[in-house]
């Protein structure tokens, strides 16, 4: 049915999971997958002269499928016209002609470029009458009887498990219905909405029992942010604390994950736990760690019995008595700790992450926004350039629309002052604040900012940005703004990486032919600018990889703001005292525009220092617990093959 092209588990492999999966090894394939499944289907009644019911899902998940669909109507002749579609939900308050509505998101992404028949089409209104609400809703039902159920329901799944806006504690016979938010769904939304205060508290959604009465639904999730929820809702108990388990009980559903959402499942995170697996070294890591975090015991303390209890009884036959298992692993560990991150000069380099030579490397650090080398690598940022390496720092998007609107106007408002104050005659400057402030009285919330706004904004972001280069000691000259033009579209939505950012990316490596690259590895938002910037550095490395000086460049990979690696998959920990933690805090605190709560929040109420310092003092402390030293606190990195 579903050809995917990584996934051959068995039946067997997949015996924890109580739902069909489907794990393909990105989100546009996995899409294709799923637009083809839809054409199939719409094809099929096509030959019988029938309609075809399709229930649609918003939100950033089905967008890759509608982009597929919209391509399959132009270039194959894919035709909607017996299509009828019935929407998941809509905010309320919402009007429909809001760039926040779902109205607006379905015809952008869809409807717009398809031959469906706009009286096909079916959005709850957000704009009704508090009293008018239910009749609305027993109507909307009404109507996706009257064309026969769902044919095909497509479904996203929330962080908290949600389907439709049917949040934690929804019934399973729930009907169509004005709901609350969920504080999560707010924070998850919020970005969209320039923060929390301004985000819906309501909204109206099909109930469970609906789309539960689907003929057939298909469920997206992309990245790895959804893989918990993701393994909560296959493989635990049916609950209604997570809406999406509901659907174990349906007959005909499908999951269909890209490999970072599905990474939590049993059969790809535990493998030896369903199948005889190939202990190779990375696996071996993986498992030997795991049994000693949850059972809460140093490396060294684990037993015989512990491996034989948790499943790992072959790999104890194969290579124990555990001690020995426990020493090679513990070493393992152990090695990748260091303070040299360029390598130590003079030091037997054999078991270090780093090599000695060249002593003094040319070190460069893409920063995806112009705050990311400082928040996640601050202090091993500090420690090459004070070990004598010389240091380049690449900020590669402006960052500008995560600027507030009154910081900016503020800046403006200071040159007119600093202007008056000097004597300085300079109108343009005047026209430029007067258009800025004119603007900020109309402006939309969420709404596209004019090009002066976003120039202001990038120019406080670089200045923020070169203060923390200069803070830690590196000269204009080691300090490169690349603005890659994918980011400048002044909205959240990037475009795509285009030949431009890879070529800019390539241009500047091969001015500083570095020995060491260290990029942002964010893989947990495949829609987000971090990944963007990461597809970038990959694609100018293939491309460059032949050329003599690229054999001598390591790439090691950090993570951003949002998360960590795995403790398997570290291959350097960057030790840092408590003077250091301080220091990296006052790099942090450059970023003003980034302080005391900013634009994008995300679903994390702590700031960017807070988030580094928890995590880098949560990676220490892991250290210490599995028994090796306890450091006030370690960054983390991988060393990727390119
Ligand atoms: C959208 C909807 C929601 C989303 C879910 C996931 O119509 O009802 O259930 O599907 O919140 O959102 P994304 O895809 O943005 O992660």
């Amino acid at each position: 049915m579903f050809t995917s092209t990584i996934d051959t588990a068995t039946e067997f492999e997949k015996r924890f999971e109580k739902i069909n999966t489907h794990v393909f090894d990105n989100s546009a394939n996995a899409s294709k997958a799923v637009a083809q499944q839809i054409a199939a289907l719409i094809k099929e009644k096509q030959s019988q002269n029938k309609i075809c019911v399709l229930g649609l899902a918003t939100g950033s998940s089905p967008k890759s499928l509608y982009a597929e669909l919209v391509r399959l109507h132009r270039e194959e002749q894919l035709s909607f016209k017996n299509v009828i579609t019935f929407n998941l939900d809509e905010y309320y308050p919402m009007k429909a002609e809001s760039i926040h509505s779902y109205v607006r998101f379905m015809n952008e992404q869809l409807f717009d470029h398809i031959d469906i028949l706009r009286e096909n089409i079916h959005i709850p209104v957000g704009m009704l009458a508090k009293n008018d609400i239910a009749d609305f809703c027993n109507q909307y039902e009404d109507q996706i009887e009257k064309a026969g159920g769902i044919d095909l329901q497509i479904l996203g799944i929330g962080g908290n498990g949600h389907i439709g806006f049917n949040e934690s504690g929804s019934l399973q016979n729930s009907k169509t219905r004005l709901v609350a938010l969920d504080h999560s769904t707010r924070i998850a939304a919020s970005k969209e909405f320039e923060g929390l205060k301004n985000t819906p508290r309501t909204a109206i959604t099909l109930g469970v029992h609906k789309i539960m009465e689907a003929k057939r639904v298909i469920l997206l999730a992309w990245g790895e942010g959804k893989s918990a929820i993701i393994v909560k809702a296959v493989e635990e108990g049916l609950t209604n604390l997570v809406p999406a388990s509901f659907l174990q009980e349906h007959q005909h559903v499908d999951f269909v994950l890209d490999k970072e959402a599905a990474s939590k499942l049993t059969r790809i995170n535990k493998p030896w736990l369903v199948e005889e697996v190939i202990w190779t070294d990375k696996l071996i890591s993986k498992a030997v760690l795991d049994l000693a975090i949850s059972l809460e015991k140093p490396i060294l303390m684990l037993t015989d019995a512990d491996y034989i209890e948790n499943g790992m009884s072959d790999l104890l036959a194969q290579m124990g008595p555990a001690y020995d298992i426990n020493i090679r692993i513990f070493n393992k560990l152990q090695n990748t700790i260091t303070g040299w991150p360029g390598g130590k000069p003079g030091a037997d380099d054999s078991k270090r992450p780093e090599r000695a030579l060249p002593a003094k490397k040319r070190v460069l650090i893409f920063s995806p926004h112009p705050d990311d080398d400082i928040i996640s690598m601050g202090g091993t940022f500090k420690r090459l350039h004070e070990q004598g390496h010389e240091v380049h720092v690449a900020y590669q998007t402006s960052g500008n629309i995560a600027v507030a609107d009154d910081e900016a106007i503020r800046f403006a408002k200071f040159i007119t002052d600093y202007n008056e104050a000097f004597g300085i005659s300079c109108d343009e400057a005047q026209s430029i604040y007067n258009k800025s402030f004119d603007f900020l009285k109309t402006k939309e919330i969420g709404g596209i900012d004019i090009p002066e706004l976003r120039k202001i904004k990038g120019i406080i972001r670089r200045g923020e940005a070169r203060a923390t280069s200069h803070f830690v000691g590196l000269p204009d000259s080691q300090i490169h703004f690349m603005n890659l033009p994918f980011y400048e579209t002044g909205a959240i939505e990037k475009n795509p990486l285009g030949a431009e950012d890879i070529a800019l990316t390539i241009d500047l490596i091969e001015q500083i032919k570095p020995h060491q690259i260290y990029a942002a590895g964010d893989l947990a938002d495949p829609h987000g600018t971090h990944k963007v910037c990461l597809d970038a550095v990959f694609e100018a490395l293939k491309q460059i990889k032949h050329k003599d000086f690229m054999k001598d460049c390591w790439l090691w990979l950090y993570r951003g703001a949002w998360q960590e690696w795995g403790i398997d998959e570290i291959d350097m920990a960057v030790p840092m005292g408590p003077d250091q933690v301080i220091e990296k805090r006052f790099g942090i605190f450059k970023h003003q525009s980034q302080k005391d709560g900013v634009v994008f929040q995300g679903s994390d109420s702590r700031e960017f220092w807070q988030r580094a310092e928890d995590r880098n003092r949560e990676t220490a402390e892991l250290y210490d617990k599995l028994g090796l030293a306890h450091y006030a606190a370690m960054e983390a990195f991988v060393k990727w093959e390119y």
